[in-house]
């Protein structure tokens, strides 16, 4: 048994809400991000700063930043992809900033219209300026093991990336599996690169269940010493802008096993399975996550 704090960040009302065929509105993903804190979730990505024309289902985030701004016991973070998006969260009132650059040359392309040089550049200056302002930061290193325009990722350009992150004031890295096409021996050879690189505790993983895999690449990035991972509530997810990206890890099924396993979250997960019942009636639609169906028939029966 392991006694270890295992950090979850739930990205659900970002990377999970983008893609879902109802939309919802600034207030219900307000409602929904405040359930989630009473679960006792220490992170949440809770929207992003980015054209609502290019993705309708994001539009209305500085509403909800404003909306969140004494909750105290919850890291609140937005993503931007760019330098507009930035201001825009550091106006609104946002804590921590995250960039997301890819791996790849088209991956950037399709999702923020810029070059591979031109995000890294662009990241690197939204990082700076989010430290001149006293924010705290994150990058993603978007598919990290696998594009689905280029294939295969060379783990050089992951940890060349993720190096001038950290140089521009990045405070953590977060290698993410945006189309679930990573399996455990990848994601241990990647995280043991970069946990001899730059240290166990900058980074974090990110991984998408399209192949049923993202619970054992969990254990995987666990046995390199990783103890903080994003995930989804009812395993919601995809991205508009990568073609075969399935829903995230739902943070139900991660929470559970890491329980199970003697890590600590802190997270409540009677609780947590009420508001996957909450967002499936938002969404009108039933959810991925395989542990809370288990858990609310175990509460039926005693
Ligand atoms: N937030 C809101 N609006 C933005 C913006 C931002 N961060 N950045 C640019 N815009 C607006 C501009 O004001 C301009 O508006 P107008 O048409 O009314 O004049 C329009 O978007 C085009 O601006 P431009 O700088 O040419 O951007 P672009 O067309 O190259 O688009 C992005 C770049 C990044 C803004 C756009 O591709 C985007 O929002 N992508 C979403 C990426 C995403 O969310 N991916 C999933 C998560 S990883
Ligand atoms: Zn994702």
């Amino acid at each position: 048994m392991n006694s270890d704090f295992v950090y979850i960040n739930e990205v659900g009302p970002r990377d999970g809400l983008q893609n879902q065929k109802t939309i919802l509105s600034a207030n219900d993903r307000l409602k929904l991000i405040k359930y989630l804190i009473e679960v006792n979730i220490p992170g949440i990505e809770a929207a992003s700063f980015v054209n609502p024309k290019a993705v309708p289902a994001m539009e209305g985030a500085r509403e909800i930043i404003q909306g969140l701004q004494d909750t105290a016991k919850c890291e609140i973070s937005v993503l931007v992809p760019n330098l507009k998006g930035f201001e825009l969260a550091r106006d609104a009132g946002a804590k921590i900033i995250t960039v997301v650059p890819s791996a790849t040359e088209t991956m950037n392309q399709k999702n923020i219209n810029m070059s591979l040089d031109e995000t890294i550049s662009n990241s690197c200056n939204i990082l700076k300026e989010a430290k001149n302002s006293n924010l705290r930061t994150r990058a993603y290193v978007s598919v990290a093991w696998e594009c689905p325009y280029e294939g295969k990722v060379d783990s050089k350009v992951v940890l060349d990336i993720a190096n001038h992150m950290l140089v521009s004031g990045a405070d953590e890295i977060i290698l993410a599996d945006t189309i679930g096409a990573a399996n455990p021996s990848s994601v241990g050879l990647l995280f043991k690169s970069c946990v001899d690189e730059f240290g166990h505790e900058i980074l974090s993983g990110h991984f998408h269940d399209t192949r049923a895999m993202a619970l054992a690449n969990v254990c995987a990035a666990l046995n390199e010493g990783v103890r903080k991972f994003d995930s989804c509530i009812g395993g919601l997810g995809g991205c508009p802008f990568a073609p075969g990206a399935a829903g995230n890890l739902a943070t139900e099924d991660l929470a559970n096993m890491l329980d199970q396993m003697g890590y600590t979250t802190n997270i409540d997960l009677n609780k947590l399975s009420k508001v996957v019942l909450f967002c499936e009636d938002m969404l009108n639609t039933s959810l991925g996550g395989r542990m809370s169906a288990w858990l609310n028939k175990t509460n039926k029966a005693s």
